[in-house]
């Protein structure tokens, strides 16, 4: 049955236009006035935009002695109502260390339960020859990118030498590698300071994770990422600190991105003064807010191209899981929440601001991430042959984010009161409407899949290539080992 999207603004990442799009199945077959389809979905006075892409969900994930709480039915039905059509989740190595098995058993959780697509990162959270190898597995399987924490000391932290290792290995299978910035050591001994000085509630959380430890972390990673010639994706990049090491090492033509998440863009460091301790562990999570200069910078990076994605860390815990570090802020359980509001609050201090064009929030929500992930245009484009992972934006629906209307799990939510202007009127994920405004929709587990991302085409060869023309220079500088574009 051919479905059309009728008298919309088609938004993409280069611009916008008035047209009608067809879609037959799973695919996005025209786009041009006047289509004529079986159904037609209403798209008058609101934006055509590419489906969402949150590259960056912790669900169902076990950290910090428990497993966080949104599971992947709600997580990504809650995506779904809020625009987006594709998460990208990260896979933690069980205690076997197998990277292997931990991507199966991300399959067993999330299979039965998805109602969008997703895709998965991998952690690497140790060095040795059984990780080396199944790492080539691992991208075979479809896993492109993998994931380096600088901190967690004594859990998931890794040192540079085995970054260094890991990161070499990436470059060589055509792999991404990512890091969390934030020096682990030092987060560790100021933690015990504020601990020893009887400074143990969540203020604390942000006094011992200060902007330079993850500024430091950040130009650490960007120079091994040079040294072993590899591109490097910067997750939840909070603060200018981080964001000019990423700057800087782009100025010198390395492939460098920066992804702020929403909650920075909007929340910052006061939160954790609040007298309600729930109130301000719910907002625990690393890098902490940061001080309100800090998202001038973050704006200001989205808008110059220095930063490139917008995602949201959605990593869930319970007012009761939180509860684990009332007497030690060391022990509550690090993360938070954005995956169904990502959209409509970076429309809102966005667009409606004048900050950014509709167009860059279609390329920091969708495009850019596609392309940096190699999915696109599959994914992030609507373009004929695409997925039909379509948002019907309608930026005349204004909402105020509430717990007692989200869809996520969670009993609170961290953005409570905080009025928006724009919704998703429907979500179509490859042609179907998941999500219709107003409709009573519901969630369809087991309907999403997951969408393997290949390697990067060619980036050994080239990458030797380029070591040899130019022996002297920093090999991450190949323009053959990166995707167009970004
Ligand atoms: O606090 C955070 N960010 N929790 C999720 C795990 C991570 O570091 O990404
Ligand atoms: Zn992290
Ligand atoms: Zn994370």
């Amino acid at each position: 049955m051919a479905k059309v999207i009728k008298n919309g603004m088609v938004c993409s990442a280069e611009r916008t236009w008035k047209a009608d799009v067809l879609i037959e199945g799973e695919k996005i077959t025209r786009i041009a006035e006047d289509l004529k389809g079986d159904e037609y979905i209403d798209a008058e006075g609101a934006y055509v935009i590419p489906g969402g892409i949150d590259p960056h969900t912790h669900f169902e994930m076990p950290f910090m002695g428990t497993t966080a709480a949104e599971t992947f039915e709600t997580g990504t039905w809650a995506a779904a109502v809020g625009g987006t059509t594709m998460i990208v989740d990260f896979c933690l190595p069980g205690p076997d260390g197998s990277i292997v098995n931990a991507i199966n058993e991300w399959h067993r959780k999330s299979t039965p339960q998805i109602c969008t697509d997703v895709g998965y990162h991998m952690a690497i959270t140790g060095w040795n020859a059984d990780i080396f190898a199944e790492m080539e597995t691992a991208v075979q399987m479809g896993v492109n990118s993998f994931k380096h924490f600088m901190a967690y000391k004594g859990a998931l932290m890794v040192e540079d030498d085995e970054m260094y290792e890991s990161f070499k290995r990436c470059a060589e299978l055509g792999a991404l590698p990512m890091v969390h910035a934030e020096n682990g050591d030092l987060v560790d001994l100021l933690q015990k300071k504020y601990l020893s000085e009887g400074i143990s509630g969540p203020e604390a959380h942000s006094f011992s994770r200060p902007p330079e430890v993850e500024g430091e972390a950040t130009n650490r990673a960007i120079t091994i990422a040079d040294a072993a010639g590899s591109q490097l994706y910067v997750v939840h990049v909070s603060c200018e600190q981080a964001h000019e090491a990423i700057r800087r090492a782009r100025q010198k033509g390395m492939r460098v991105y920066g992804e702020p998440l929403v909650q920075y863009l909007v929340l910052d460091d006061s939160e954790y003064l609040n007298k309600d301790w729930d109130y301000a562990a719910r907002r625990v999570m690393s890098p902490p807010f940061r001080e309100k200069e800090h998202q001038k910078s973050l704006w200001a990076g989205l808008q110059a191209g220095s930063l490139q994605v917008v995602a949201t860390d959605h990593c869930a815990f319970s007012t009761e899981q939180k509860r684990r570090g009332i007497d030690n802020f060391c022990l509550i359980p690090n993360g938070s929440h954005g995956v169904e509001e990502r959209l409509a609050i970076l429309w809102t201090e966005g667009v409606e601001t004048g900050r950014l064009t509709p167009n860059e929030f279609v390329a920091m929500t969708s495009t850019n991430i596609a392309k940096i992930l190699n999915i696109f245009p599959k994914k992030g484009a609507i373009v004929e042959g695409a997925d039909a992972d379509i948002v019907v934006w309608d930026p005349k629906i204004s909402k105020t984010i509430s717990q007692s209307n989200h869809h996520s799990i969670l009993d609170y939510n961290i953005f409570e009161g905080r009025s928006v202007s724009a919704q998703s009127r429907y979500t179509l994920s490859r042609g179907e409407t998941i999500w219709a405004w107003g409709m009573n929709s519901q969630p369809k587990p087991g309907r999403g899949k997951f969408i393997p991302r290949p390697a990067f085409p060619s980036a050994q060869k080239a990458l030797s290539k380029w070591k040899n023309l130019n022996s002297h220079r920093s090999v991450s500088r190949d323009p053959m080992n990166i995707p167009a574009g970004v």
